[in-house]
């Protein structure tokens, strides 16, 4: 098991300061708190080689929980093991096999060059010359940095630095990487990069990758197995396929136009039971549950009439999660 936390647990304090001058006075004396319970009893094992996208709306607490698995914050209960190691009580040891990267804030040297980050990195991580340029060479090529290595890092563009922070995140051969949101803000180009060289790294290297997003595409082309996160608490935790078997009934659907307008759309009795019309004028969109196939429903509604434009649609992550936490 390389990554095995138990019963994880934060919450945050926060002083509130009171509203104007009342408040400002009230503050003086007495300091007003609350909680907040961003993590509360989360379980999550990974074995070697997984890489599981972990996904939940905003303020889920997906970010606290990486901080406590990468040693950034102490949990205020349950345990965390990362390779065996308790990250908090051995910061060092445990910074050797991981990898981070946070999307909204920069790990790198602000006035570094790229080249330089790294041969920095280089000498704190102790990585051996033969690996370090062989590490480079691959990610330099893959991740098409040659056009900008020589920039110093607040003059890279979004996309120019994402690619960076994420080579620099690897060089050392950590056995588990941690992304948060390492897609945001990056336009369809860098996307694709992005996800190709996440699937590489964790098909050849065998790096163990969780894996914050908020874009479906990510998840759908990266994550088999997928843990939701909501209000702190986990509501589901398992294969891709079997959220959306779960999840997603009713929420395929086959749109079309029709050639000519008809007063009824009429369905065989055995598919009309499973099926929900809606209709604007000539265009309609039939949604079905998963007991019916796309396919027959498309060859039966082409045997009545006579249509353009058709499209299927599946379910989209973010509705699944929606249903995971309606239970
Ligand atoms: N340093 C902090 N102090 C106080 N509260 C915090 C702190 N960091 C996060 N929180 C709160 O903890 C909860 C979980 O936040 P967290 O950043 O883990 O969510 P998230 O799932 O990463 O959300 P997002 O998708 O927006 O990044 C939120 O209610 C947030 O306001
Ligand atoms: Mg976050």
């Amino acid at each position: 098991m390389v990554i095995q936390a138990t019963g994880l647990t934060k919450d945050y304090v926060i002083n509130l300061k009171g509203k104007g001058l009342k408040g400002m006075a009230k503050s003086l004396f007495k300091s007003e708190k609350k909680t907040v319970h961003a993590v509360q009893d989360v379980n999550l094992q990974m074995d070697e080689g997984e890489l599981v996208g972990y996904i939940g709306p905003n303020g889920a607490g997906k970010s606290t929980t990486i901080k406590m698995l990468s040693g950034i914050l102490a949990p205020t209960a349950g345990s965390v093991r990362v390779c065996g190691l308790d990250p908090q009580k051995r910061r060092i040891q445990n910074a050797m096999n991981i990898g981070a990267v946070f999307g909204q804030k920069t790990q790198l040297w602000w006035d570094l060059p790229v080249r330089e980050t790294f041969e920095l990195l280089r000498r704190m991580y102790n990585i051996p010359a033969d690996r370090y340029k062989k590490n480079v060479d691959e990610f330099m090529d893959f991740l098409d940095m040659g056009p900008f290595a020589d920039q110093a890092v607040r003059q890279l563009s979004l996309g120019q630095r994402m690619r960076a922070e994420i080579a620099a995140s690897l060089l050392h051969d950590p056995k588990v990487l941690f992304l948060d949101e390492p897609t945001i803000g990056l336009d369809v180009n860098v996307k694709v990069a992005v996800r190709e060289f996440v699937k590489k790294i964790n098909k050849e290297r065998g790096v163990t990758i969780l894996l914050t997003t908020h874009d479906l595409q990510d998840i759908e082309e990266l994550a088999k197995r997928i843990v939701v996160i909501n209000h702190g608490q986990v509501g589901f935790d398992g294969s891709q396929a079997e959220l959306a078997r779960k999840y997603a009934d009713g929420k395929h659907s086959v749109s079309f136009t029709l050639q000519q307008e008809v007063s009824d759309i009429l369905l065989p009795e055995g598919l009309a039971a499973h099926c929900t019309i809606q209709r604007e004028g000539r265009n309609v969109k039939v949604m079905h549950d998963s007991s019916v196939s796309s396919s027959d429903l498309i060859v039966a509604l082409v045997q009545r009439y006579r249509l353009t434009d058709i499209d299927i649609e599946g379910p989209q992550i973010e509705d699944v999660v929606m249903e995971v936490y309606r239970e």
